[in-house]
């Protein structure tokens, strides 16, 4: 399997929870490597680039929302970004986060445990991680500038 680096983010559902500290340890028991952390600001112009795939989906505008911490009253949009390298990462960084939908995740993944769908149909999913490795090599230049990764 080819060594990947793979984004992930808490979002602020997670935050809100107290669930950074779990998902880290579900993390450290895959036998990644975090290569890179950062408590990230989440500017309008960044939620939109880095969903940039979703902007004509009809829950494009919640998204937005919600990845900027409106829902869950996240001081300063603020976000713990995250790069986890190893062989196989994105796969198996997607495998802890369980499937987009909470209501078809794997119970005992993170979204499977903790996630919901709010009654006006967006998910809270509580981690985003990257799902292929042209969106990590995307989404980790976008989060990330190259002198902030372990070489
Ligand atoms: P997507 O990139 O399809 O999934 P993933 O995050 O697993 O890579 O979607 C991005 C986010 O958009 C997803 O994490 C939650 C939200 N979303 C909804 O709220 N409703 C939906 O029907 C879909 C597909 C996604």
């Amino acid at each position: 399997m080819a060594i990947e680096q793979t984004l992930l983010l808490i979002k602020p559902d997670g935050a809100a929870r107290r669930l950074t500290g779990l998902t880290i340890d579900r993390l450290d028991a895959s036998g990644l490597e975090m290569v890179a952390a950062k408590m990230v600001s989440v500017s309008e112009k960044m939620a939109r680039e880095h969903y940039q795939a979703l902007s004509d989906k009809p829950f494009f505008e919640g998204l937005i929302k919600y990845i900027r911490g409106e829902f869950h009253g996240i001081k300063d949009h603020r976000v713990l970004a995250l790069v986890y390298r190893g062989e196989g990462a994105i796969r198996k960084v997607r495998d802890v986060a369980g499937a987009t939908n909470p209501e078809q995740a794997a119970p005992g993944t993170i979204r499977g445990s903790f996630g919901r769908i709010t009654t006006s149909g967006q998910f809270e999913n509580v981690i985003h991680a990257s799902s292929d490795p042209a969106d990590a090599a995307r989404e980790v230049a976008l989060w990330f500038r190259k002198d902030e990764i372990l070489p």
